[in-house]
C-alpha cells in the first residue's frame, strides 16, 4: 500500500478493501497488479473526498452507486480500431488465412475477443474476416464472442455506433462504405453482419473459458494482472483453443513465452499457437551401429582398463575382486594384494556407500544399477560427488559371470549444473522483472491516455460552459441596455408628469372653491388647497380615504346620492345647498355641485365642487 503523505497510511489495508469488494459485488481485484490498482483506487478516493481505505469502504456501504464510479476508474477502457496497426496487418496477412485455410466450407469459425472494451476490437476482427471470406460466408460460419467484465463498455459495444473520425483513422474509405452505415450522426456497423458478433459479460479471473476457439484475441488486458493470475488465465486460454488455434496478445504481453503452453508464431506481433501437449513426440532412439568388431588383444584390453580415467573394480560371480584399475586403487586405497579377496573385505564395499547388497542384486538379476550423487570425502581433497554404476558382465549365453563397478566423479558437473540452474533462475527472475516493468509502463501509459481523454472531455465541458456563460453575459448586457432605455423613458415621463401635476395643482389651487375628486369606489384622489382651508383636513390626509368617511364639517352623507348618480351616468350635474360647520366651528352654508369626471367619454370618477359663503380670513392651524 502506498502510504505517501496525502494517501492512505500503511496500516490502512487495501487488501481488506479488495476482500470487501469481492464479497459485496463479486468483483475480484486481488489478482490485479498492485501499483496501478492502488493508483486507480486512490484516484477515485480523491474524487469521492475520502483519504483512507476504511473510509472508502464505509462510503461504498452507504452509497452503492459508488461501485459504478470505482469500476469505471479501475477498468481502463482505452481502445481503438486495429490498434497497433502493424500487428493487425500481420494478423490479416498470416493468421486469418491460416485459420480459414484449416477449415472446410461452412465449417464454423469461432473467434474470442477477451477484454474487448467498447467493441472496436471485435468489429476490427469482423471487418478483417469479412474482407478475407466475403459477407455470405462470414454470416454463415463466423461467430465472434466479444467479452468484457465492464457492463457499461459492453452497452456501447452493442450499440455499434462510432465517430467517423475514429473509423477513418483505421479503415480505408472502401471498408467504411462497405461495413458501416450512417446512424444519427455516427456510423454503425452493418446490422446483418453485426449478428455474428455476440457480446457478453465474462470475468477472465473467475469465469470458465469459451471452448473450441480458433482465434483468441486478448490485447492489453493481461498486463493489468500479476504474473500468477496471468499464468492462470493463459492456462484457460490453452484450454479454450482448438488444436492449432491461434492466440493474439498485446504488444507488451510476453509472459506467455514462459509457460510452455504455446508456440511462438511471431514474437514481434505477439501471435502464438496452441502447443498440443498430448501429441508431443518422443524423440526416436539413436540408431544402433551395425557390424561386428574384431576382438582386441587381451593385453590391450588390460592396459585400457588400467589407464581408464574412471575408477573401476571388477568382481566375479562369487563376489571376489578380480581387478581394480589404477584410478580405483588410488581413490579407495586398494592394494594390489587385495585383488583376489572377497569384495566385502574391501573398505570400498561399504564406504562411501553400502554396495554389498546392491552387488548381490546385480549379480542375481543381471540388471545394471546406477546410484547418483553419492557424497565422497577423499582424504586429500575437498568433498566430491560420485555416480556409481554397477554393471553385470554377461557371458555369450547371457549368464552373469561377474560385475563391473565404476565410480565417476560428478562433482564438477554437479557444480556446473547448479551454477547453470542459478544463472537460469536469475535470468528468469530478471526476465519476469523486465516483463513486469514493461507491462507496468504500458498500463501507466494507458492510464495516462485515459486521464488525458478525461481531461479533454473536462476541457470541452469547460469550453462549452464558458460559451454558455458568454452567451448569458451577452443576453444580460442587452437586457441591461433595454432597461436603461426604459429607465430613461420613465425619467422623461416622470418629469413630464411632474410638470403636468404642477400645472394641475396650480389650476386647482387657483380656484375659489374647494374641490374634491373621487374614484368609482368613492376614494378621494384630489383635495385642493381651498378644501384644506374649508375643512381643516390636509390633502395627504384626505387622499385615499373614502369620501363618506371624511371627518369634516360638511354633511358628506348628503352627497352620497348625487355622487352615485354622477358615477352611474344617471346625471351630468347635481346641486345641493347644505348647512355645514367650517374648520373654525362656525356654521356656513355651502353650494355643492357634483359633476362626472370624464376620460375619453367614460365616467372615471366624480368631481365635488364646494362653494361656501366667504369667511373673514383668519388663519387657523390645520388639523
Ligand atoms: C485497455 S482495455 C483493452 C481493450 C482492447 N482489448 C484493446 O486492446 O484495445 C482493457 C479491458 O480489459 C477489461 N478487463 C479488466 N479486467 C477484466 C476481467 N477480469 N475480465 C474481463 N475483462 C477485464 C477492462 O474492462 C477493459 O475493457
Amino acid at each position: 500500500v502506498a502510504g505517501d503523505g496525502a494517501g492512505p497510511s500503511e496500516g490502512d489495508d487495501l487488501e481488506t478493501l479488495l476482500g470487501f469488494i469481492k464479497e459485496a459485488r463479486g468483483f475480484d481485484f486481488t489478482g490485479y497488479k498492485r501499483a496501478s490498482l492502488t493508483r486507480r483506487i486512490q484516484k477515485r478516493m480523491g474524487e469521492a473526498g475520502v483519504t483512507t481505505y476504511a473510509e472508502y469502504r464505509d462510503l461504498l456501504e452507504v452509497r452503492p452507486a459508488e461501485y459504478g464510479d470505482l469500476f469505471n476508474t479501475v477498468l481502463i477502457n482505452v481502445t481503438g480500431f486495429l490498434r497497433d496497426r502493424e500487428a493487425w496487418d500481420y494478423l490479416a496477412q498470416s493468421t486469418i488465412p491460416a485459420v480459414l485455410g484449416a477449415k472446410g466450407t461452412d465449417e464454423p469459425v469461432r473467434v474470442w475477443s477477451a477484454g474487448t472494451a467498447s467493441g472496436e476490437e471485435a468489429y476490427s476482427l469482423a471487418v478483417l474476416l469479412c474482407d478475407a471470406m466475403g459477407d455470405d460466408a462470414f454470416r454463415r460460419s463466423v461467430k465472434i464472442y466479444a467479452t468484457d467484465i465492464d457492463e457499461e463498455a459492453l452497452v456501447t459495444a452493442r450499440h455499434a455506433r462510432y465517430a467517423t473520425k475514429d473509423l477513418q483513422a483505421a479503415f480505408s474509405p472502401e471498408q467504411i462504405a462497405r461495413y458501416f452505415e450512417p446512424d444519427s450522426g455516427l456510423l454503425a456497423f452493418r446490422k446483418d453482419l453485426r449478428r455474428s458478433v455476440i457480446f457478453g459479460r465474462h470475468d477472465l479471473v473467475q469465469d470458465p473459458p469459451i471452448p473450441r476457439v480458433d482465434l483468441l484475441v486478448c490485447r492489453n488486458t493481461l498486463m493489468y494482472f500479476n504474473a500468477e493470475t496471468q499464468r492462470r488465465i493463459l492456462s484457460n486460454f490453452h484450454f479454450a483453443l482448438s488444436p492449432g488455434g491461434h492466440l493474439f496478445l498485446g504488444k507488451s504481453e510476453a509472459l506467455v513465452t514462459r509457460t510452455n503452453l504455446f508456440i511462438v508464431e511471431d514474437l514481434r506481433f505477439h501471435v502464438f499457437s496452441k502447443r498440443n501437449v498430448d501429441s508431443r513426440r518422443i524423440p526416436p532412439p539413436p540408431a544402433v551401429a551395425g557390424g561386428r568388431a574384431t576382438p582386441a588383444p587381451q593385453t590391450l584390453i588390460d592396459a585400457a582398463f588400467e589407464i581408464s580415467p574412471l575408477a573401476q573394480v571388477a568382481v566375479n560371480s562369487d563376489q571376489v575382486v578380480v581387478a581394480a584399475n589404477r584410478h580405483a586403487r588410488a581413490m579407495f586405497g586398494i592394494d594390489l594384494d587385495q585383488v583376489g579377496r572377497p569384495f566385502k573385505d574391501l573398505e570400498v564395499s561399504y564406504r562411501p556407500l553400502e554396495l554389498r547388497s546392491t552387488l548381490d542384486q546385480v549379480l542375481t538379476d543381471g540388471r545394471p544399477v546406477t546410484i547418483s550423487d553419492v557424497e565422497f570425502h577423499p582424504s586429500t581433497s575437498v568433498v566430491d560427488y560420485l555416480d556409481i554404476h554397477l554393471l553385470p558382465a554377461l557371458a555369450p549365453n547371457h549368464k552373469v559371470v561377474g560385475a563391473a563397478i565404476t565410480f565417476a566423479s560428478s562433482g564438477r558437473f554437479r557444480a556446473l549444473k547448479e551454477e547453470l540452474e542459478r544463472s537460469q533462475h536469475e535470468l528468469e527472475t530478471a526476465y519476469e522483472e523486465l516483463q513486469a516493468t514493461v507491462e507496468e509502463l504500458e498500463t501507466t501509459n494507458e492510464e495516462l491516455q485515459s486521464t488525458n481523454e478525461e481531461l479533454e472531455t473536462t476541457n470541452e465541458e469547460l469550453h462549452s460552459t464558458n460559451e454558455e456563460l458568454e452567451t448569458m453575459n451577452e443576453e444580460l448586457q442587452s437586457t441591461n441596455e433595454e432597461l436603461e432605455t426604459i429607465n430613461n423613458e420613465l425619467r422623461e415621463r416622470s418629469l413630464e408628469l411632474d410638470a403636468v401635476n404642477l400645472f394641475l395643482e396650480s389650476i386647482l389651487g387657483s380656484l375659489r372653491f374647494g374641490v374634491a375628486v373621487v374614484n368609482p369606489q368613492l376614494s378621494v384622489s384630489v383635495w385642493n388647497r381651498q378644501a384644506e382651508d374649508l375643512w381643516g383636513v390636509r390633502s395627504d390626509e384626505a387622499q385615499g380615504q373614502h369620501f363618506l368617511n371624511l371627518d369634516v364639517g360638511l354633511p358628506v352623507d348628503a352627497l352620497k346620492v348625487p355622487i352615485r348618480r354622477c358615477l352611474s351616468g344617471e346625471s351630468t350635474v347635481e346641486h345641493r345647498h347644505l348647512d355645514a360647520v367650517n374648520r373654525r366651528g362656525r356654521p356656513v352654508t355651502c353650494d355643492v355641485t357634483v359633476i362626472p369626471q370624464l376620460s375619453v367619454g367614460e365616467v372615471v370618477g366624480a368631481i365635488v365642487i364646494m362653494d361656501c359663503e366667504p369667511e373673514p380670513s383668519d388663519p387657523a392651524p390645520l388639523r
